[in-house]
């Protein structure tokens, strides 16, 4: 079966052409520099750049994969969560498609398929349900129990900012551009490591910023209170290259210590043994050593896909979408 998936639910462009659980092509095109001057996705802007881009990208995963329109068996797009907008352009391009085509359509969850993507890696075999899945992206950061990809809850989520959304905002108020993720990463990369190349804190030591736990009963998190405390630190503070780089180092630990904690605490409560994790922030090298260390030690496996496929594209709503038509029948 070769499936033809688009996802346009934020800033990427992005459609991918997929056989039997295999990615044939994977393209990605995206808005974010038209984005940066603002600090944050314009979705008027993401719109138009869907619009302009969509028929395009869709062509360019054909042709890699070296099908045509009429090789398609099936089409998958993404319905849900995202900006209304944006979802729009990729909704009525995939419905006018598959009408033209005449070939079934299927609606797939943008936060399920950032777990799906992690099907598209070398240890899916290993995988079991029911698994937790962990998405933690610039508009979510959820915890799931999937049974099936039918049958899946949110057992948890971020109450205010979702952690990519908070890297963002950090990176704004350390003037480090847009989008904060990657920028705060590299920083903090500068602190664990002398200029010799020697691991160790390169700067004093870390900043106590606060682990933001909610309530001990849940498994949702905060993100606005560790946000505050940056800004302050960064109001009483000269703020020197050296200390942008302390501050994303001691920011990153701290939201990725609960992270981890809440993961993990979802996995001993439900008695599960599998943790799958998804989303642009998994791109992250420290919470990827991090999650390794708390995963292992806590008897959990844990899974997270390549960073091309951790940030958003259209292979992993390929391959949810023909999972799920796969189920139908
Ligand atoms: O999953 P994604 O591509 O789009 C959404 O569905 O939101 O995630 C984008 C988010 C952005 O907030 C970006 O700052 C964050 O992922 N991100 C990172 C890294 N790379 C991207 N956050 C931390 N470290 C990174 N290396
Ligand atoms: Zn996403």
């Amino acid at each position: 079966m070769v499936t033809l998936g688009i996802e346009t639910s934020c800033d990427e462009t992005a459609a991918a052409v997929g056989k039997g659980g295999r990615i044939l092509s994977n393209i990605v095109s995206s808005s974010v520099p038209f984005h940066r001057e603002f600090g944050g996705v314009i979705p008027e802007i993401a719109s138009r750049f869907h619009i302009e881009y969509i028929d395009r990208v869709t062509k360019q995963a054909l042709k890699k994969a070296k099908k045509t329109p009429g090789d398609l068996d099936l089409i998958a797009v993404t319905e849900r969560p995202g900006l209304p907008g944006s979802l729009l352009v990729g909704i009525a391009f995939a419905k006018a498609l598959s009408y033209s085509l005449g070939i079934p359509l299927v609606p797939v969850d943008h936060l399920l398929a950032h777990l799906y993507a992690n099907f598209l890696t070398r240890d899916a075999s290993l995988i079991r349900f029911p698994f937790v899945g962990a998405v933690v992206s610039g508009g979510h950061t959820n915890i799931f129990i999937c049974r099936s990809w039918k049958d899946f809850k949110i057992i948890g989520e971020a109450k205010d900012d979702a952690i990519g959304e908070a890297f963002d905002k950090v990176a704004k108020i350390l003037g480090i551009g847009y989008p904060g993720g990657p920028n705060i990463e590299k920083y903090a990369r500068r602190f664990f490591r002398f200029p010799s190349g020697r691991v160790g804190f390169a700067s004093g030591l870390p900043i106590d910023f606060p682990r933001a736990y909610l309530d001990s009963d849940s498994f949702d998190f905060s993100l606005s209170g560790i946000k505050t405390a940056v800004l302050y630190y960064v109001k009483k503070n000269n703020i020197s290259q050296k200390q942008i780089s302390r501050i994303s180092w001691s920011f990153q630990e701290a939201v990725f210590d609960v992270l981890a904690e809440r993961v993990v605490k979802a996995c001993k409560k439900f008695r599960i043994n599998d943790v799958l994790f998804g989303g642009g922030v998994v791109s992250n090298m420290r919470l990827r050593a991090k999650l390794k260390n708390v995963c292992k030690n806590a008897g959990v496996r844990f899974f997270y896909p390549p960073p091309a496929l951790c940030v958003d594209n259209a292979a992993m709503v390929a391959g949810l979408g023909e999972a799920l038509y796969k189920m139908k029948g």
